[in-house]
């Protein structure tokens, strides 16, 4: 419940435009392999392996606390929705100039109907689905504050596929921070 009201909080400031964006030069690499490091041993508990593709060098300038929390969010759904024996990819890459991470799973996917709103505030599919009260419960906020997140540094965050083989969720960051965004950065 802690952490509900603390999302809540967070999206309230960011919609007031309240939330500081702390940007300081940093390695995106090592910062996915940071959260990869961080949830691994919460997978291996449950049988799940947390694989990492990652360039060479991925210097950005960002806010390193929000960056984080949009790559654990996107983790924790991930690792969340997986079975026993499979496996979360965590890729990396250089793309036009910027970077591009995407976070794969092979779980049961988001249906369908659900998928064009599942970035929107308590979207939760788990609810239609059979309860399983200590794995899947979740407020419907991660996704909400992951993608304010990827806008806040001028990047995006979108649902690349999702079905009965999984799921994959592409984050785009631009090299630069855009003049607007700069703006914003106290
Ligand atoms: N990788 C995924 N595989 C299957 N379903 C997913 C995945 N990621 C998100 N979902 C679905 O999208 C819904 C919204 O995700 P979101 O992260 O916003 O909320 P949550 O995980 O339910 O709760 P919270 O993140 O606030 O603890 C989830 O409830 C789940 O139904
Ligand atoms: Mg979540």
């Amino acid at each position: 419940m802690r952490l509900i009201v603390d999302d809540l909080l967070m999206l309230a400031s960011a919609d007031a435009g309240e939330v500081p964006i702390r940007r300081a030069p940093l390695y995106l690499e090592e910062l996915v392999a940071e959260c990869a490091r961080a949830v691994r041993t919460l997978a291996a508990a449950r049988d799940i392996t947390v694989t990492v593709e990652l360039p060479e060098e991925a210097p950005f300038v960002g806010d390193e606390a929000l960056l984080h929390r949009l790559v654990l969010n996107l983790l924790d759904n991930a690792i969340k929705h997986s079975s026993a024996g499979a496996s979360v990819a965590l890729r990396l890459s250089v793309h036009g100039g910027g970077y591009r991470l995407e976070v794969a799973d092979t779980g049961p996917g988001i249906p369908g109907e659900l998928q064009p709103r599942i970035f929107e505030r308590f979207v939760r599919a788990d609810a239609a689905r059979p309860y399983s009260a200590s794995s899947t419960s979740g407020a419907g906020l991660g996704l909400s504050i992951a993608r304010w997140i990827a806008e806040a540094h001028g990047g995006r965050l979108e649902l690349l596929r999702s079905t009965a083989e999984g799921s994959a969720f592409v984050l785009t960051l631009p090299a630069e921070p855009s003049a607007a965004e700069n703006r914003r950065t106290d």
